[in-house]
């Protein structure tokens, strides 16, 4: 069996009195692709701000490849191997497609330094790579803000995956997506996951059977459930969590 690339233990997170994560125990393995759902407000953006470093947990611990990392730095664990894409697309659009490519490389904390940097062949031929990996080397040298939202999300994935991360942490890649960007999307992160340790936060779920081996229920900040597709899809308690929100197929 792989070893665990991430383990939660009895995490909790409390926020002004509200109980946002509640003592968590979560782990992913190795080159695994982990999907994680749940209804709105469930604790799903707030783990990865734990994970990252954004935010500090009230107890429990996160390890990265063994190690702690809960209550360090958001720099240490991004350099340690951790690079998440947000919720909603944080690139920046005054910037060509190819210099947020050249930031994502450097990490975002450079900003300023990358965009100095001369960039060399071997790192713009990576950028190119990566460029054509997400269908937007057509556009490299359009600035941002003329793309698609769907296109910025694509946009901010390479920028993930130019950082070379162990772990990605993707939420909710697909919001804002045609059907055909979304399908492209799942491709796209089949592929990422060949090479690297990948948990994508995601509501669509013809989305998430396209990628999905196994998937973490996430309500009230617990563990409501995990396992296969199928298995979460007939699972009793998911559909009553989702009834009526009609947001996962099991509740039709
Ligand atoms: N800074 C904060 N202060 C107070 N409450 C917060 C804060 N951040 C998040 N919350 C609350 O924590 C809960 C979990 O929020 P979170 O954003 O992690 O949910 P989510 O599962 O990502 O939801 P969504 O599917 O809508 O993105 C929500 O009830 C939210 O209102
Ligand atoms: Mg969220």
């Amino acid at each position: 069996m792989a070893a665990n690339i991430l383990e939660i233990r009895d995490l909790v997170d409390v926020v002004s009195h509200h109980t946002i994560i509640d003592h968590l125990d979560f782990a992913i393995e190795e080159g695994e692709l982990r999907v994680l759902v749940g209804p709105n407000g469930a604790g799903k953006t707030t783990l990865i701000d734990l994970i990252t470093g954004r935010h500090r947990p009230t107890a429990g611990q996160i390890l990265f490849k063994g190690e702690r990392i809960d209550g360090r730095a958001r720099h240490e664990i991004y350099r340690l191997g951790i690079s998440r894409k947000f919720q909603v697309p944080t690139v920046y659009d005054n910037l060509t497609v190819f210099e947020n490519m050249s930031i994502g490389l450097r990490g975002h904390r450079s900003v300023f330094s990358s965009l100095g940097y001369r960039i060399t062949p071997a790192a713009a031929e990576q950028i190119e790579r990566i460029l054509a990996e997400i269908n937007l080397l057509e556009r490299a040298r359009d600035e941002a803000l003329t793309l698609s939202h769907g296109e910025k999300q694509w946009l901010e994935i390479g920028m993930v995956v130019a950082s070379d991360p162990q772990l990605l942490l993707l939420d909710e890649p697909t919001t804002g997506m045609t059907r055909e960007e979304t399908n492209a999307t799942a491709r796209l992160i089949r592929d990422i996951a060949k090479t690297r340790s990948v948990m994508v936060v995601e509501h669509d779920m013809s989305f998430v059977r396209q990628i999905a081996r196994t998937i973490t229920v996430l309500h009230q900040g617990g563990k409501l459930a995990e396992g296969s597709v199928r298995d979460v899809e007939n699972n009793p308690r998911v559909a009553e969590v989702y009834l009526g929100k009609a947001k996962i197929s099991a509740a039709s």
